[in-house]
């Protein structure tokens, strides 16, 4: 896809001189009000709230009386991450963030499904609870995806509204035609979670159509004899989400996976591998054809130099394991002689910027993206991360938000910085 540039002419030589970084305003993950009102197609909300998460925001959960007749708040408070509100007169919630909070903190309000009732309400500008109270009090553009009996729809009473709330602005996604739960035929289907997702978060320019990324993600296991091993706490959640926030720009990816329990992304080619000489040879042998190479393997750096060809009894009162270098294998690929683009990743506990630029610079990566472990929230196990991802001649900060909307936010810096290097 890209023409490479050897490895001499990355902008590494030039790093001593470099003009003064360029530090921009940390992005952060948006923020998406799921109303939820009470109709069937209310059992697909949960779908919902895990597609816009996927694709990188940060989710609410509102629901009307009614909703919770069809799905309770604790689903939807497991897949959201935060308490589900449904009463606005409720002193503990509103003690926490009050309703004119929430509807302030929302850049974007989507109600799924809206029935035929909540979108009267809403034509009325009634207030009468806490889903149609926020709508009055939140500046952020409104969607509805409306889902009700296809007759329900077609009423000339649920028509005029829909028409006085569109002239108002208020987007409309469906509703979709098919046979329906009552067993009827026609318009009135809530439009699929995918598509609604897609419509909230559209990825811009998908400026990765026809790049070939190769990825490491996971931890590697290290054989000490055939049924133990050395391993590490890696679960792989950032890599996959990264894989699948690069795939939803376009990209084309391959990702080398050591031992995980996630499930990959829908259209993601796997490749399987334990030890770190398997995921060696398996980057190696597939970097040719790659544009852009990422290591977010959590690589061991050593392994056991003899690995026992049976189990080890506990036959002596101590052992000795002997270890020994595993290759680096970002190092290997960097110093290719028409190396892809590269980034890599740093955990660190201190000085993260110092010792991540001095990664960086060592490693002759083209960017690399580094975090803080060991202290408060984010790291390994952690659903949450912030980053701080480093160029020759730039910086930018992502701050601490769920790992798929930071996996996003990291894929489209990717995209940005890939896209400067291609270009000059
Ligand atoms: N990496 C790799 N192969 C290895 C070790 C690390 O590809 N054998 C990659 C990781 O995927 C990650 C980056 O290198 O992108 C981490 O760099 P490294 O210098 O190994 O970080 P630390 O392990 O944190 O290094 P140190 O312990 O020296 O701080």
């Amino acid at each position: 896809m890209i023409e490479r540039r050897t490895g001499s002419d990355q902008a590494f030589d030039s790093m001593a001189s470099a003009a003064p970084l360029a530090a921009e305003a940390p992005a952060r993950a948006p923020r998406v009000l799921l109303g939820i009102s009470g109709g069937i197609a209310a059992y697909k909300s949960a779908d919902l709230v895990r597609r816009l998460i996927e694709r990188g925001a940060e989710v609410r959960v509102v629901m009307t009386e009614a909703a919770r007749a069809f799905i309770t708040p604790l689903t939807l408070q497991a897949l959201s991450g935060h308490p589900v509100r449904s009463e606005l007169l409720d002193p503990e919630a509103e003690a926490g963030m009050d309703h004119i909070a929430l509807a302030r903190w929302a850049d974007q309000v989507v109600i799924a499904p809206a029935t035929a009732d909540l979108i009267a309400r809403l034509t009325h500008g009634l207030a009468n609870d806490l889903l149609t109270a926020l709508v009055l009090a939140t500046q952020a553009p409104l969607t509805l995806a409306p889902a009700m009996n296809q007759q329900m729809w077609a009423h000339p009473a649920t028509q005029e509204n829909i028409a006085r709330l569109v002239a108002r602005g208020v987007r409309l996604l469906g509703p979709a035609s098919g046979s329906q739960a009552c067993g009827e035929v026609g318009a009135g289907r809530m439009v699929e979670p995918v598509e609604i997702a897609a419509a909230m978060l559209p990825v811009s320019g998908g400026g990765l159509r026809g790049v070939q990324v190769l990825m490491t993600v996971g931890p590697t296991r290290e054989a000490i004899d055939p049924v133990r091993f050395i391993g590490n706490r890696s679960s792989g959640k950032m890599g996959y989400a990264l894989a699948a926030a690069l795939q939803q720009r376009g990209a084309q990816v391959t990702v080398v996976a050591g031992p995980t329990s996630v499930a990959p992304a829908l259209g993601l080619e796997c490749v399987a591998v334990e030890s770190a000489l398997e995921m060696e040879a398996a980057v190696m042998g597939r970097v040719a054809e790659c544009d852009l190479f990422i290591a977010a393997a959590a690589v061991a750096d050593y392994r056991p130099e003899a690995p026992a060809l049976a189990k080890i009894k506990k036959d002596a009162d101590s052992i000795a394991l002997r270890l020994v270098r595993n290759p680096d294998i970002l190092a290997r690929v960097a110093a290719l002689d028409r190396p892809p683009f590269t980034v890599g990743f740093a955990a660190e506990t201190d000085q993260v910027e110092a010792h991540a630029r001095a990664k960086l610079k060592a490693k002759r990566l083209s960017m690399i993206a580094a975090n803080q472990v060991g202290a408060g929230e984010g790291g390994f196990e952690s659903d949450r991360n912030a980053l701080v991802c480093l160029w020759c001649d730039g910086r930018r900060e992502l701050p601490m938000m769920p790992k798929p909307a930071l996996a996003a936010a990291l894929a489209a810096l990717i995209e940005e910085r890939y896209g400067a290097q291609t270009a000059g």
